[in-house]
């Protein structure tokens, strides 16, 4: 894993069944045309797909279809265990889909409230699991939890808004983030990601990889994205 980049499509409160399918069909005709032709190997690279929970299970089996590793993720997680928790979806229940889980996230930080010590308790759901923790922050100062391993730098203002951070500042971003937190292995640069400019985000040193918005959604564009990191 150390050595991997990590290339993560977020589709958010968006997407249906059908339009899944159809995600799935576009993916698997060029992804089965250019891997041959372009000589893509995915022996260091980790792509992961993060959905709405009541599609995990439809996905989960439609990743196995495709001629590549897609890794399947959730957006959320409780961060209670099993119980009597109306509403919560445990990590136990999504482990049996997903194999990581987004937690952090700036819409879950401002628009449900989330603050550092809920998070802090998902963390340890998803580790309990056996789920991988994306943990997502805005700035270099952002406490992260000792467990995560991987972190997405995603400034506030980037998110959603076709105005990405420079590489250079996100480098810099990267670089004090593992500086800050040596347990931290993994940082990738997220907010308004394009098949346009992933290329100069994963070129810098301490960016493993990248979370994309918007882009994910379109099959063609997340494509071009795995494959600046695969090529
Ligand atoms: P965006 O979203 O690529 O649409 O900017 C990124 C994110 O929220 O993870």
């Amino acid at each position: 894993m150390r050595d991997k980049r990590v290339i993560i499509g977020n589709w958010k409160s968006q997407m249906n069944t059908q339009a899944i399918d159809e995600w799935f069909r576009i993916v698997s005709s060029i992804a089965n045309e250019e891997i041959h032709k372009r000589h893509l190997s995915f022996e260091y690279t980790e792509v992961v797909i993060c959905v709405p929970f009541p599609y995990l299970s439809q996905i989960h089996g439609l990743a196995r279809t495709l001629p590549f590793p897609l890794h399947v993720g959730a957006q959320d997680i409780s961060p209670y265990g099993p119980g009597a928790y109306t509403g919560a979806v445990a990590g136990y229940m999504i482990a049996q889909f997903a194999s990581f889980v987004l937690i952090g996230h700036s819409e879950r930080r401002s628009l449900f409230g989330e603050d550092e010590s809920v998070l802090e308790e998902k963390v340890l759901q998803a580790k309990a699991a056996g789920i991988t923790p994306v943990y997502c922050v805005s700035e270099e100062t952002a406490p992260i939890p000792e467990e995560v391993s991987i972190v997405a730098y995603e400034p506030v203002w980037a998110i959603g808004t076709g105005k990405p951070d420079t590489p250079e500042n996100a480098q810099n971003t990267a670089h004090a983030l593992r500086e800050r937190n040596t347990h931290v292995t993994h940082v990738l640069y997220g907010g308004s990601v394009t098949g346009e400019n992933a290329d100069e985000f994963l070129a810098q040193e301490d960016i493993r990889g990248v979370l994309v918005g918007k882009a994910s959604l379109d099959p063609s564009l997340f494509w071009e994205i795995i494959v600046h990191a695969v090529e």
